[in-house]
């Protein structure tokens, strides 16, 4: 096993001198092969080396555009970096499904508004029927969006409770309500989810205005 290894180790410090390459074009079809696949297990590392530094520099240069809060007209993608790509359409959602985690995006720019946490949005689709008329008036086709952002402590309120169809903050279980304008049921947290008028477009899910309160937990900012 060790051998092997040690062989491999010598394969790739061929390939990666030209020299030697060059010297292999005479040693005829076999060789050009075997140099054509060395050449290839030392390019994939390489490029996904190169890729991956692009990724993290698009990373860390996050621009200003990608912090700023929801915008008017803007859309949403997912949040997971897995599905994050394409725009979430109104016929994507069902009413039996719990709440997806999204951020905004610019559709001008193609922009994803992940460059803050507080732009984590909670949306989903529920029965109009069993919406308060203000929740009502700020929804489209049923679909409701909340700042993702608990108002204790700023976790994520991630959790869902089936019976009630409550929204819960996983780290001290407060409660909220996505029907009655995300208003506290239960827990320590002290004012509801801030809540984002939607709007529908062409399938799509529109920002209609911007958050009915200030994002986030402890005191207002100034
Ligand atoms: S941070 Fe959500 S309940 Fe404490």
């Amino acid at each position: 096993m060790k051998e092997k290894i040690n062989n491999k180790h010598d394969d790739i410090e061929q390939a990666a001198c030209c020299g030697c390459a060059q010297t292999n074009q005479n040693h005829g079809t076999d060789s050009k092969r075997r140099n054509l696949l060395k050449y290839l297990a030392l390019a994939i590392p390489a490029v996904n080396c190169f890729t991956g530094n692009t990724a993290l520099a698009a990373i860390k240069k996050k621009s200003p555009e990608s912090k700023l809060p929801p915008q008017v007209g803007d859309r949403f993608t997912y949040f997971s970096k897995r599905l994050q790509g394409p725009l979430i359409k109104i016929s994507d959602l069902a009413e039996s499904d719990k709440q997806l985690l999204v951020v905004p995006v610019d559709p001008k720019t193609g922009e994803v508004r992940d460059g803050s946490r507080y732009n984590q949005i909670l949306i989903q689709k529920l029965s109009k029927e069993s919406l308060s008329t203000e929740t009502q008036q700020m929804s489209a086709d049923g679909i409701v969006a909340y700042s993702a952002i608990c108002t204790h402590a700023g976790c994520p309120v991630t959790g869902w409770v089936e019976e009630e169809e409550n929204y819960m903050c996983p780290c001290h279980q407060s409660v909220f309500n996505p029907k009655e304008g995300g208003g506290v049921v239960s827990g320590p947290a002290p004012r509801k989810l801030p809540a984002l008028a939607l709007a529908a477009e062409n399938d799509e899910l529109v920002v209609a205005a911007e958050f009915n309160s200030w994002i986030g937990f402890g005191k207002p900012p100034r």
